[in-house]
């Protein structure tokens, strides 16, 4: 039935592949449409990748679609995955350079900020955490060049070394994230001392050399500031969005406008803001230690949302784990809600 073919087609070019925002026929994921006798009709879409997480609704999308068409019958939809060439049609060319080493990582997240020891290693550990946890593939690129500190986080011994297998370096894993740093390289106990002309160098030959693998995310620690370092990632990494982390004292939040600012300039994304150290429990109320509202209001002026407020945690501190994995702790459950939001911002719509 020819016929009945077209029409398929047709109206699959009304189906949308929700994370790209275009449709499935354009972007060459409808793979094979099959129409029987009776009016069957059997559709196969080429995912971007089998470990999508809007398959279910994609699906549901083109069944409907296809049902909706007169003389169909029966729709049965079949998922399939594209080849690595099919994929670089609709994500570009040959991967470039500089993002060799990033090849196969969909989502690069810069987490940053204005101003040093807000907690910026910690939303990132404990972000990266909970996505494994929900079963995405994650990983951490500690970036801060000069106090490289997320295997400290992550409970990393500080002699472990990631392996080097024909010329290519395998980050370590822990608790399902892999794991670069730049504390790696160094010498234990011995920081590097990195002046201003080899930061992107070193950031370039890393990002060549680093054998990520397949990733959902790639986390992203920046060193804190506007500075070159924070520049020079965002230039090698292409981060496609960022997080800014603030505590609520208006001080750390005109830090924070600033470098909200350099990514807006870099046409990178602002998800949103993390307030942290938001407020001590105490007897279940809620204790301003620095101050109050300071997030909220930042997140307005930027536009952008607050995306958590993570509370003063004690146990952040004694831990050589992070809290995310911690079912009872509230901090915990703000991490695990944070992971939900930013799967939410990155593979689904929220707005
Ligand atoms: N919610 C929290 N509750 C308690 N302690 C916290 C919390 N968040 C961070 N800390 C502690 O505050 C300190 C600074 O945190 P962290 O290293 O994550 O900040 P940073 O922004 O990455 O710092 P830097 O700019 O030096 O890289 C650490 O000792 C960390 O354990
Ligand atoms: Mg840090």
């Amino acid at each position: 039935m020819p016929d009945l073919r077209e029409k398929v087609l047709e109206i699959l070019k009304t189906v949308k592949d929700p994370e790209l925002n275009r449709d499935l026929v354009s972007l060459g994921m409808i793979r094979e449409v099959e129409v029987s006798e009776e009016g069957r009709v059997k559709v196969v879409v080429a995912l971007t990748t089998k470990a999508c997480p809007l398959k279910g609704q994609i699906s549901e999308q083109v069944r409907q679609a296809v049902a909706s068409i007169p003389g169909v019958s029966g729709v049965e939809v079949e998922l399939s995955e594209m080849s690595p060439e099919e994929r670089a049609r609709i994500f570009g060319g040959p991967p470039k350079k500089e993002h060799l080493g990033i090849r196969d990582v969909r989502f690069v997240l810069a987490v940053a900020s204005g101003k040093g020891g807000v907690g910026k290693s910690t939303v990132t550990v404990n972000l990266a955490v909970a996505l494994a946890q929900q079963g995405f593939k994650s990983g951490i690129l500690d970036a801060d060049l000069y106090g490289p500190n997320i295997p400290l986080l992550l409970g990393f011994e500080e002699e472990e070394r990631p392996a080097v297998i024909g010329g290519k370096i395998h980050p370590l894993v822990r608790h399902g994230v892999k794991v670069m740093s730049f504390a790696f390289l160094a010498p234990p106990g011995q920081p590097f001392i990195w002046r201003g002309p080899l930061v992107g160098k070193a950031l370039q030959e890393l990002a060549e050399v680093v054998e990520w693998g397949p990733l959902d995310f790639l986390l992203v620690d920046l060193p804190p500031g506007t500075g070159d370092a924070p520049l020079s990632v965002c230039h090698t990494y292409h981060p496609q969005g960022v997080i800014l982390v603030t505590i609520p004292q208006e001080l750390s939040v005109s830090d924070v406008r600033r470098c909200a600012r350099m990514f807006e300039e870099l046409k990178v994304p602002i998800f949103g803001l993390v307030e942290n150290m938001s407020y001590l429990r105490v007897e279940g109320r809620e204790v301003p230690v620095f101050g109050e509202g300071g997030g909220e209001h930042l997140a307005r002026e930027l536009g952008v949302p607050l995306l958590a407020r993570v509370p003063l945690e004690p146990e952040v501190n004694r831990r050589r784990e992070p809290v995310a994995l911690d079912e009872e702790l509230e901090a915990g459950r703000v991490f695990r809600e944070l992971a939900e939001k930013l799967v939410q911002r990155v593979f689904g719509h929220e707005d």
